[in-house]
């Protein structure tokens, strides 16, 4: 018997892995290692979203809920998408709870692709895009996220790579690897693009609520894409919750209804009691985010002072989530070859760009969610290191 079949030989493992395995070792082999390799807040959930989670699991709330997610929860979304985002959803059939942002995608993908189907992704990008399009026999298309243009898609690049097989956009900001939020001139461009060639439109808001300097606009409340968007979001990055698994997409109700037959067949629903955990969450929201994204900022602010003095680095200063995405083709090697080096020689993980796509190729993914101690310390070897190397 031949393993695996063609479709999955095309799908592979996320190179970030790769990287934090081989920091692991270091680190049981006695060396100090700074991870800023891996996206995850280091704050615990907040208490009292845990203490909820805790009570709902005490009181029996152990069995399945509905396909769309409890009720409250979905009511707190609608919430929140409503003074938050300026979105109207209909917590009966616009809303479905998932098992984070990565579930929603992935429905999204594999409820409205057919096979053939090309879907366009800026790239860099986050791994699962590409991986997801290949699930249900859809076609992922790089297109070009380029230094010169601050990381905003360009409208040529777009129209270059838009064919009449061409159903789907995928749109993340604040973006991942680059840290780049797009601004209003982009989304409106994006949008009409979609308009004018009859895409839908994947919109993943996780990183949302980490957002400096910038207003955050959500895909779907532009003139004529409410119908056409599946707007992905997550308790993950704003509460600190990534192993909870709680996330929830919005769309249409006709799109949601599609999207619900493939998730009730691979999760049936998302865990109850985290469920009950996540619409407190949300409830307590305007509490419980600023002080996590203040702290967010200020490691924004460190990061860029600290690589605004090191020499051969340059970068796009970053507006919203957890990472820069500096060029680091000045030194000469390799982007693989140069996360070697740094793993080697200062004991700073990091993620080659090239693990984020074809054009990611001559930059590195710095996740600035580790502690400000490990940050300066992190930093403060990084500049050491490639002193050496200049
Ligand atoms: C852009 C983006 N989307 C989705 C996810 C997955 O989030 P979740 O934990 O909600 O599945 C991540 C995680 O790193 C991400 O960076």
């Amino acid at each position: 018997m031949e393993l695996p079949t063609e479709k999955l030989k095309k799908i592979t493992r996320t190179g970030i892995r790769k990287i934090f395995d081989r920091a692991n070792e270091y680190e049981r082999e006695g060396r100090r290692i700074i991870h800023m390799e891996i996206g995850r807040p280091d704050f615990d959930t907040p208490a009292v979203v845990k203490e909820e989670a805790i009570r709902s699991l005490r009181g029996g709330n152990v069995h399945y809920t509905s396909n769309y997610g409890l009720e409250g929860l979905r009511e707190a979304i609608a919430e929140k998408l409503r003074e938050d985002n300026g979105l109207e959803a209909d917590p009966g059939r616009e809303i479905l709870v998932t098992a984070g942002a990565v579930e929603g995608l992935a429905l999204a993908m594999t409820a409205l692709l057919d096979a053939g189907d090309e879907v366009l992704i800026p790239d860099p990008a986050f791994t699962s895009y590409h991986n997801q399009a290949l699930h249900p026999g859809g076609v992922p298309v790089a297109v070009p996220l380029r230094f010169a243009s601050g990381f905003q898609p360009l409208l040529e690049d777009l129209e270059e790579r838009v064919t009449p097989r061409t159903r789907m956009l995928v749109v993340n900001t604040p973006h991942n690897p680059t840290g780049v939020v797009y601004d209003r001139g982009t989304l409106k461009m994006l949008a009409a693009f979609a308009r004018r060639h009859d895409l839908l439109v994947v919109s993943d808001e996780c990183y949302e609520d980490l957002i400096y300097d910038r207003e955050n606009i959500s895909m779907a409340t532009l003139p004529g894409m409410k119908e056409r968007t599946i707007t992905v979001n997550s308790t993950s990055k704003a509460f600190s919750m990534t192993g909870w698994r709680v996330g929830f997409v919005t769309a249409s109700a006709e799109i949601i209804d599609y999207i619900l037959r493939i998730h009730q067949d691979l999760v049936i629903c998302a865990c109850s009691f985290a469920q009950e955990g996540a619409a407190l969450a949300y409830r307590r929201r305007k509490e419980l985010i600023p002080p996590m994204q203040a702290s967010f900022q200020l490691r924004r602010d460190l990061v860029v002072e600290h690589l605004d003095g090191m020499e051969g680095l340059t970068f796009v200063r970053p507006q919203g989530g957890f990472y820069v995405f500096p060029a680091i083709g000045k030194f000469g090697l390799g982007d693989w070859e140069f996360c070697d080096y740094l793993l080697e020689e200062a004991g700073v993980a990091v993620v080659p760009g090239s693990a984020f796509g074809p054009h990611g190729r001559g930059f590195i993914r710095m996740a600035y969610s580790c502690s400000r101690r490990d940050l300066e310390e992190g930093l403060a070897s990084m500049n050491q290191a490639l002193l050496k190397l200049t």
